[in-house]
């Protein structure tokens, strides 16, 4: 059997691409994604927020795709801010992507930041994606501490969807969607380490100096609830797209270049 006709998914576990730029890196990943829609209709996507996946999210606009049968699961939200309010992660859903597709309205499913019981509410959301058979793919993106979703270094690797309080650091860095640091809520949801590992596929992007460190802590360093990214290596199938930037402290880099450089066709993305 030739391996392209193999039934087994031939995978680097986690397959470091890294590309020149983020608009490079993120044209691979808005493939991935392409190639999952165009393939399986009725895939279940993970979303994420953040300034790293817009660009992604632009160019899967862009792709024109057939959105009516994609579900979609929201790795997590603020907790008391307004669904209206212009940084909720369901304003940021909306305009950047969901206002321009074709999806239907009840296949969205971003965590409700204002349900009146959060414990009763996160164990609902965990039982909607068991109920649509999983998440297919699940798109990540990585703060400065080598947080996933709001799981917060500590976080348990296998934590489920529930409340998150945010660190001083990840106040900081999201003070700047907010204007101020004094704005931005102290508390989360979030799907957990646990949900985020069960995805059949991850799909993790980072763009920048200041991910580096985060980056390769994740990617070579010990698998650890300090940087809970790390987690990643343990799982099957896991696609980490970098510009050069974000890779500058990849003590393999080259190893990664080379075999993505020499991947055979059948295996291109
Ligand atoms: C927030 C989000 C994460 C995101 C992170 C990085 O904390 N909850 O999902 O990965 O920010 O954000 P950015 O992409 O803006 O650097």
């Amino acid at each position: 059997m030739s391996a392209g006709n193999s039934p087994i998914v031939w995978n680097e576990l986690m397959e470091i691409i890294i590309q020149p730029t983020a608009d490079a890196a993120t044209d691979i990943a808005a493939r991935i994604i392409a190639r999952l829609l165009r393939g399986k209709p009725d895939a279940v996507l993970g979303l994420a927020t953040g300034s790293t996946p817009l660009r992604l999210y632009r160019k899967l606009i862009a792709m024109d795709l057939d959105w009516s049968r994609v579900t979609t699961f929201n790795l997590d939200e603020y907790i008391g801010l307004p669904r209206e309010h212009p940084q909720s992660y369901h304003s940021f859903m909306w305009e950047n992507l969901f206002r321009h597709i074709n999806i239907a309205a009840d296949h969205i499913h971003i965590p409700d930041g204002n349900a009146a019981d959060i414990p009763d509410f996160c164990a609902c959301y965990e039982q909607q994606i068991a109920n649509v058979g999983g998440i297919d793919l699940q798109v990540l993106g990585i703060g400065t501490d080598g947080h996933i979703g709001f799981n917060e270094p500590t976080s348990s690797l296998a934590s489920r969807t529930r409340i998150k309080t945010l660190t001083g650091q990840t106040r900081l860095d999201n003070a700047r969607f907010f204007g101020s640091e004094r704005d931005v809520p102290h508390h989360v949801i979030t799907m957990g380490i646990g949900t985020i590992m069960e995805a059949r596929q991850n799909l993790l992007l980072a763009f920048g100096p200041n991910k580096a460190r985060a980056i390769a802590e994740a990617v070579e360093g010990p698998i650890t609830s300090i940087n809970p990214a790390s987690i990643l290596q343990m799982h099957p199938v896991v696609k980490v797209c970098l510009d050069e930037p974000a890779a500058s402290d990849l003590q393999r880099a080259d190893y990664y270049r080379w075999v993505y450089a020499h991947k055979p066709d059948w295996q291109a993305y």
